[in-house]
């Protein structure tokens, strides 16, 4: 843009000959006034990372006849808007658009950036790679993509590009989880602005707009700060000055049309309105909205006369002081103001926009998309401790790793991971994701080809395992090594399942010992998947042991050694599959499947489960499906039109066991478009529920949405658990909520359904049930002893929320089907919840598997790996990858909580050592600040002991680790309390 370059090259030479003294952070925020309310306005634009248009179509200003917004243009005139004038302010929220856009910028543009940042007058705000999800997203996930965010501001603006508060004003609902990180990673306080109407009409009442999150149950120091925006985070209602708006514009002028004083009047009397609500004499009036900005003249220039008109009325007695101000700085203000306000426990689940809008189909809208996304997790965790180990140094590498990182982070975003963006976005996302994946799958080749015996191993990744297919064994499995990499810390036993002919094979470890194996064969609706290539039709079963990578080597044999092949007890077939035929085949009413540690019933008459037995305690559970028959849901919103449009299948199950002696299967047939496998592996003290879900037919004008129900005698009295982001659980009572009573009249399943991440249970006295998923879905608990999960949905209605287009997958020229798993714990109410914890991490971060033709191994030594056996079983190996270049991040948690472990402690020096560590610093969890500088600000809860008389701030509660190599190895002595995460950088040689 011409225009730019000829005003940033005057105002360069301004920038350099003002004073050296430019203060950044707080100390930039302009001076309020202790007698007058003081207006901070901040003017911001919302920039979603791809919803309507992909990410790139955003940036670029492409196709605008879709939605007229263009990233690149908003930040080139931002910032020439910025330095016409040092009062003036702007939040950069969304670090993916900023990095892409100073990539592209000349060293002079670049140089004023920096100025504008150094002085405050471009603040970033949250500074995450992009503002995420808060329901369908994983704890692991966010921190990434916070720590990939902050990494690229720290490295570019250093500590003046810090985000000091979090701006998540999109996100439709809101986690505790969410609270604690940011609390974890240094942040004053947070931001938002959805909420359930209920309850942000009793705040309004009550002065509770803004509160103290108490955002753990487990950790003591994670209060944040929260405030709910007066109104929404769009402009002040007619004072949107943007060129997508039809306000009016400030007329100051000698002209008929001057209205400054009716602008000032209107002004005036909102401010006054909102005031009223707060309980400092500080208000945030946000100035943005979607894609705004894109000619900030036009924001600036009224916004300005705005500011000018406000405050000329102070000489005439108005007490209503403006000025261009941010997040940062109006919580400074609150800070500064010493007040008490209302604690808050819980979460802002559901989000109820109105009393027939509950916004809970997101949870669970694009099925396979929300898998996608913890694969690409998987290889992400799995490729950045393999660079670590090997130490991965060429460029290819290391950018094939960054755009990993980067694309997690893209995926994170609020219309992103929940599925509620356009087909053609959602398609893209795949595209993004797809291609970061192969880069993540390339590194970790790479890594282990310096890592194991075999130098030239292809290590192919077959990402289709989900429907037994990888082309790698399509042709034969002869001669195949599978090695498996587990990004635990500590030594996993899983079966693992690999897709094969109807040949035999034998299955040998490192040492040449024979393991154990079987052929099970894939269920006829997966082998009836169009799509799927249909070269093998069986898996082979194995069950592999692993503290960090092993290998397992296949050979096809001519007779069978320890190789048992299951026999059904009647070979499933697609032409026969009648319940009645089916029945009648078994003995008796009920079949028995039963491995040494778990024993199910099914029920021979209506197909379905009927018990389960297992540790020690016996449970009559049914499981099966149902369906919601909805008019009006949409991507965002589950809305029944009728509460009768419920259905749970209570018989007309077809089935066939597969009883081997590793695994044993019933193969269930539902309808249609519903099957399942239900699975126990010997040894395994769990109960797999693999569904298969599609194509769904669309009945007339109605969308179908499928769950999968577990019924059980317990009395759970309207109670249930459900995780937070995939961390601390939560206590749910069916129809009731914190700190408001729910209308739940018109939506009374919708309006009790909350997202789970990766886990829901109930119980009682004597007996818990959980249910664990292997990606974000909607759940609930709508009758005592009961347990559903949503799973998948077709829909064929918009719900008005502005993505204008129907959720109606389609894949292949066909409605899209779904696969995916649910795994089953039952237990007894006084056992530890530690079982359900350690299943889940298993089940987040299982073996990855790596497929290469056993070309004889090499001779030459492989670098070892280090093993993190001495960890205590409580901690979880959270983040091990390369940070700078001579730099290494550790990440490691405690993973149980107060009522499950204890405090733990443990050393981490072979770690360091097996890095070559020089020398060890701790950080806050994003790993961008020194922990010994963590300085943040303590609000005062009502209830909670008398109020300070000046401003409080909480610091690092233990003393940071900090160590060189020289140094006693107990200085390396690391203690976690329950759900404590440490972040450690570790500087290398
Ligand atoms: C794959 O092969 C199996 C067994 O021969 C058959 O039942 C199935 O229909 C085939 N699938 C397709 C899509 O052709
Ligand atoms: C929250 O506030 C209530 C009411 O003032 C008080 O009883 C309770 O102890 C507070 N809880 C916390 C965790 O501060
Ligand atoms: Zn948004």
């Amino acid at each position: 843009m011409k225009f730019l370059g000829i005003v940033l090259c005057g105002a360069l030479l301004a920038i350099h000959a003002k004073s050296a003294q430019a203060v950044c952070g707080y100390e930039s925020c302009h001076a309020t006034k202790s007698n007058m309310v003081n207006i901070h306005l901040v003017p911001h634009s919302h920039d979603d990372v791809g919803w309507l248009k992909t990410v790139d179509q955003y940036y670029y200003g492409h196709k605008n006849n879709i939605q007229h917004a263009g990233v690149q243009y908003i930040i080139d005139t931002v910032i020439s808007e910025l330095i016409k004038d040092p009062a003036r302010r702007f939040i950069q929220v969304e670090t993916s658009f900023f990095a892409k856009w100073w990539d592209e910028q000349s060293e002079t543009v670049r140089a004023i950036v920096k100025k504008l940042v150094n002085e405050g007058r471009l603040q970033f705000t949250n500074g995450a790679w992009s503002m995420n999800d808060e329901a369908a997203v994983n704890y692991q996930s966010v921190i990434d993509q916070f720590t990939v965010g902050l990494k690229f501001l720290d490295d570019t603006f250093g500590v003046c590009g810090r985000p000091r508060v979090g701006w998540q004003i999109d996100p439709f609902g809101h986690s505790r989880e969410q609270a604690s990180l940011y609390a974890q990673m240094g942040y004053d306080g947070e931001f938002f602005s959805r909420m359930d109407h209920n309850d942000k009409g009793r705040r309004m009442n009550d002065l509770a707009l803004e509160m103290v999150w108490d955002a753990s149950e487990s950790l003591g120091d994670v209060k944040l700060f929260t405030g709910l925006l007066y109104t929404f985070y769009w402009d002040t209602p007619g004072f949107c000055f943007d060129v997508h708006c039809n306000d009016d514009p400030i007329i100051d002028g000698d002209s008929y049309d001057n209205n400054v004083k009716s602008r000032v009047d209107g002004f005036i009397a909102y401010a006054a309105q909102v005031a009223e609500k707060f309980r400092t004499n500080h208000i945030m009036i946000p100035m943005g909205g979607d894609f705004q900005y894109e000619d900030a003249e036009v924001n600036f220039k009224n916004m300005d006369k705005l500011i000018k008109y406000v405050n000329e009325r102070q000489a005439s007695g108005s007490k209503y002081n403006i000025f261009y101000s941010t997040p940062g700085c109006y919580l400074n203000s609150v800070h500064k103001s010493v007040q008490s306000y209302p604690n808050k426990t819980l979460d802002f689940f559901p989000y109820g926009s109105d009393t027939n809008s509950f916004w809970t189909g997101y949870y669970t809208s694009r099925p396979t998309q929300k898998r996608f996304e913890r694969e690409g997790n998987h290889i992400l965790q799995v490729a950045k401790q393999l660079s670590a180990f090997a130490e991965l140094s060429s460029p290819q590498q290391k950018e094939d790793l960054e755009y990993l990182r980067q694309i997690m982070g893209v995926m994170q975003h609020h219309d992103a991971i929940t599925g509620t963006e356009k087909q053609a976005v959602s398609d893209d996302y795949d595209r993004l994701l797809y291609d970061a994946i192969v880069g993540g799958v390339n590194t970790a080749r790479d890594a282990l080809r310096k890592l194991t015996n075999l130098p030239n191993g292809e290590f192919e990744s077959c990402l289709q395992l989900n429907i037994s297919e990888c082309a790698f064994t399509k042709d034969s499995a002869d001669n195949v090594v599978v090695t498996l990499y587990n990004p635990l810390a500590h030594t996993t036993s899983q079966y693992v399942r690999v897709p094969v002919k109807n040949e035999i094979y034998q299955v040998t470890d490192e040492k040449g010992r024979v393991v154990a194996s079987e052929l099970v064969p894939v269920p006829w609706q997966v082998l009836a998947l169009e799509f799927r290539n249909n070269d093998t039709q069986h898996e082979l079963v194995f069950k592999a042991s692993v503290n960090k990578i092993a290998s397992y080597y296949i050979n096809k044999v001519d007779k069978q050694q320890n190789t048992t092949k299951v026999l059904s007890k009647k070979p499933a077939n697609a032409e026969e599959h009648s319940l009645k035929d089916k029945a009648e085949t078994y003995d008796g009413e009920e079949t028995v499947v039963q491995t040494s540690l778990i024993k199910l019933v099914i029920d021979n008459k209506t197909g379905l489960l009927k018990r389960v037995e297992m540790n020690g305690v016996s449970e009559n559970i049914d499981q099966s499906y149902g369906i919601y028959r909805t008019y009006d849901s949409g991507a965002y919103v589950f809305r029944q039109y009728n509460q009768g449009d419920f259905v749970i299948q209570e018989d007309g199950v077809e089935f066939t066991f597969y009883d081997g002696a590793l695994v044993k299967e019933v193969h269930q047939q539902f309808n249609e478009f519903i099957s399942q496998v239900i699975r126990i592996y010997e040894d395994k003290n769990f109960v797999e529920f693999e569904w298969l879900v599609g194509p769904i037919p669309v009945e007339e004008d109605f969308g179908t949405e499928v769950v999968t129900v577990f019924s059980s005698e317990i009395s759970s009295s309207g109670v249930f658990y459900t995780d937070s982001n995939g961390r601390e659980m939560i206590r749910r009572e069916k129809d009731k909520r914190e700190d408001f009573d729910p209308e739940l009249a018109k939506q009374p399943t919708s309006g009790n359904y909350y997202p789970i991440t990766s886990r829901i249970a109930l119980q009682d006295s004597n007996k818990r049930i959980a249910l664990l998923n292997d990606r974000a879905q909607g759940g609930s608990s709508m009758k005592d002893g009961q347990l559903e999960l949503m799973l998948h949905r077709r829909l064929v209605r918009d719900d008005g929320y502005g993505v204008g287009e129907a959720l109606n997958e389609l894949k292949y020229g066909q409605p899209m089907v779904a696969r995916g798993k649910v795994y089953l714990i039952l237990n007894d109410a006084d056992e530890s919840t530690s079982v359900e914890r350690e299943a889940e991490k298993e089940f987040h971060l299982p073996l990855w598997k790596f497929f290469s033709q056993n070309s004889g191994s090499s001779s030459s030594a492989a670098k070892s790996v280090p093993s993190f056996e001495d960890f205590p079983q409580s901690v979880h190996l959270l983040t091990l990858e390369p940070f700078n270049d001579d730099e290494v991040l550790l990440r490691v948690e405690n993973f149980k909580d107060h009522i499950e472990g204890n405090v733990v402690s443990f050393n981490i020096r072979p770690i360091f050592d097996y890095l070559n560590g020089l020398e060890i610093r701790e950080t806050t969890l994003d790993g961008n600040l020194p922990l010994s500088d963590l300085k943040r600000f303590k609000f005062h809860a009502e209830g909670s002991g008398p109020v300070a008389t000046e401003a409080e701030y909480y610091t690092s509660a233990h003393k940071p680790l900090s160590a060189n190599e020289t140094q006693d190895a107990s200085e390396f002595a690391v203690t976690l309390y329950p759900m404590q995460i440490r972040t450690f950088i570790i500087k290398i040689q």
